[in-house]
């Protein structure tokens, strides 16, 4: 049964790139859409960019634009990145089209008109990167970042009025927040009290302005994340010249990252129930990326960029490792070596060298014209498997568990290889069974191609070419029932997953190249330690005084306790980082850096091979 399923990314902050944060949310959304258009649902996929605000009004100013040129440049950079990717959006909206700036207007004036909004005076905690307000804490509890005073006139939501009903409603619909385990932090967010949430501000300007029914003589914007929440609505049509499509509300599925859960969870709905309108049918928050281990931030330039990865591994690749890599809700690291690791294992082994095999042994034996004779009475049980496994599908996407599904997927991909492991066809066909051989390799074409068909919404372009082996199309009728084809002629194509070997992962070590120039603004000299003592109160520091024959002697910090007594220390020369800027650690200043070079074994300090002068300059 068709029916109309409405999906939304959240809309980005424009004050910054997209990374592959950004990207992960928008593939699960884009994977979403495909698998429901394929199952033959009426599909609105909705995305876009979160463009007004006091962040993105600093950041503009920061960069010498006007907010708008600054919102227009950074905003082309999302979809063109979509656009790279192939991602299937209906709508791409920003928050400063037109229409989104009256649909806000306009649920601003019906909230009021109802009573939900009242004018006060706002004092309290701000955080300008989340946007949000914040009480009894001196940093950002999201962000950790400092926080500003808000002193200024302000309109107010009645969101307290709203705890009762949005308890109700999460009692009486228990599935809406994804995964489940979510649901409880939400619940006592709720629980333990809302307050009225301020909605407009006045101390800056890059925003909606207040409707004018309103008539206020200072002025008011709109709350950013009031603004941002309405654009769901605008974005298909709400209270605005663009043609309705109101008929696809309520969203069927909101992803979010964990980090904006609760604006969605809370506020939407609160803001929705005050508009009087149908609420989401699933919030899903999914949870964060961290490179190699570490928080991706812009100050410590691991930010993975989406195209260089493109560049790399593809779209599928990616789009797979993304999908596989973490269960649907848990925080996931990115390295490149977990990715070609999946790529390895998963696409050129699994899945690659089964479509090899079908396509070599086709050729081979039956110069490409397959066709079966007892199939359906010799492979009754791997049949039975392949329906099982296909039957649990179909509650993986609606659950978002997409890595389940994936896993799914590959157990047909398994069953196949290890069907044909143990038919052994190169021993049949010596012994002149060429018919068993057939009926193989039309189970595994079968197999080759519900897993295609089911891949599809997450590899689009590697499922198309695997299905063109078998000159089948898209249908999601043909996975669901048991319907098998029992005869192909297949087209052969080259190796679709071909293996990244490790010396291809050397060389994705980048060296960075500097001048000679560079390195002379680097002085190093050799010293010899006068005095070594330990830090009171520090697990790895030590306390250093070094000769660098300079008419006094230096103090410094060295992290090496764990590796050096002090007392063997003494009258060693070293090299030292001599124009390195005075620190202090632990409270004693520190002017210097011992060099040293560290491995599985230990730390070992750096020596001149033969005693020289100190001060002496390496070179
Ligand atoms: O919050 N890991 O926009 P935003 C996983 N404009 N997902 C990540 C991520 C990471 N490291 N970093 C970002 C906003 N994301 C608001 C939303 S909606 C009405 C307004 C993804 O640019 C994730 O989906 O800060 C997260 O929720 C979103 O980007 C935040 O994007
Ligand atoms: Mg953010």
């Amino acid at each position: 049964m068709s029916s109309r399923f409405y999906v939304t990314t959240p809309i980005y902050y424009v004050n910054d790139k997209p990374h592959i944060g950004h990207l992960y949310t928008t593939i699960i959304c884009d994977t979403l859409a495909r698998f429901h258009k394929m199952r033959g649902d009426d599909v609105f996929f909705l995305t876009g960019t979160d463009e007004h605000g006091q962040k993105i009004e600093q950041s503009a100013h920061k960069n010498n634009q006007t907010p708008k040129q600054y919102a227009d440049d950074v905003s082309l950079k999302f979809k063109e990145l979509w656009d790279s990717f192939g991602i299937c959006y209906d709508k791409f909206i920003r928050t400063t089209d037109k229409e989104h700036i009256k649909s806000v207007q306009s649920a601003f004036l019906k909230m009021y008109s109802k009573g939900d909004i009242y004018k006060g005076e706002y004092e309290g905690q701000y955080c300008v990167s989340c946007e949000s307000f914040v009480t009894n804490s001196n940093t950002c509890p999201d962000c950790n970042r400092e926080l500003i005073l808000l002193k200024e006139e302000s309109y107010f939501f009645r969101l307290s009025a709203y705890e009762d009903k949005l308890i109700k409603w999460y009692n009486d619909n228990p599935n809406v927040i994804l995964p489940n385990s979510r649901k409880k932090e939400i619940l006592n967010f709720i629980k333990s009290g809302l307050e009225d949430l301020s909605i407009t501000r006045t101390s800056f300007k890059w925003g909606i302005k207040i409707p004018q029914e309103i008539g206020d003589c200072k002025e008011h914007i709109v709350y950013v994340w009031l603004d941002a929440l309405i654009n769901y609505l605008s974005a298909i049509g709400y209270e605005n010249n663009l043609e309705s499509k109101m008929e696809f509300f309520p969203p069927s599925i909101q992803v979010v990252g964990k980090d904006i859960l609760r604006f969605h969870a809370v506020y939407w709905i609160a803001f929705l129930m005050s508009l009087d309108l149908p609420l989401p049918k699933h919030i899903a928050a999914h949870g964060w990326w961290t490179k190699d281990g570490a928080k991706m931030s812009k100050s410590l330039g691991n930010v993975v960029n989406p195209q260089d990865i493109l560049d790399e591994f593809g779209i599928d690749s990616v789009r797979y490792f993304l999908l596989r890599e973490v269960p649907f809700g848990q925080d996931g690291d990115f390295s490149k070596k977990a990715m070609i690791d999946r790529i390895n294992a998963d696409l050129c082994n699994d899945l690659g060298n089964l479509l090899n095999r079908l396509i070599g042994m086709s050729e081979k034996y039956f110069d490409n014209n397959l066709i079966s004779h007892n199939l359906i009475q010799s492979y009754k049980d791997e049949l039975d498997s392949v329906n099982s496994i296909i039957k649990e599908l179909e509650y993986f996407m609606e659950e978002v568990k997409i890595h389940n599904y994936l896993e799914s997927v590959w157990k047909i991909f398994s069953l196949a290889n290890i069907t044909i492991t143990k038919k052994e066809p190169w021993r049949l066909i010596k012994e002149g069974k060429s018919e068993e051989v057939s009926d193989l390799l039309v189970f595994v074409s079968n197999c080759l191609i519900k897993g295609a068909l089911l891949l599809y919404p997450c590899m689009p372009d590697s499922a198309l070419k695997i299905l063109s082996v078998f000159g089948v199309d898209i249908s999601y009728d043909y996975i669901a029932n048991k319907n098998i084809i029992s005869q192909f002629t297949i087209k052969p194509i080259p190796p679709l997953f071909p293996r990244i070997e490790p010396e291809a992962i050397k060389q994705e070590v980048k060296m960075e190249y500097i001048k000679k120039d560079d390195f002379s603004k680097i002085e190093i000299k050799i010293g010899t330690i006068l005095e070594a003592e330990i830090l009171p109160k520090s697990e790895k520091l030590l306390k250093l005084k070094v000769d660098l024959d300079e008419g006094r002697v230096r103090q410094i910090i060295a992290g090496i306790k764990e590796y050096y007594q002090p007392s063997s220390l003494i009258g060693i020369q070293v090299c030292v980082l001599a124009n390195l800027k005075p620190a202090k650690l632990m409270g004693e200043i520190s002017e210097g850096m011992i060099l040293a070079v560290k491995d599985d074994k230990g730390l070992s300090l750096i020596t001149p091979h033969n005693l020289v002068k100190n001060g002496s300059n390496v070179s």
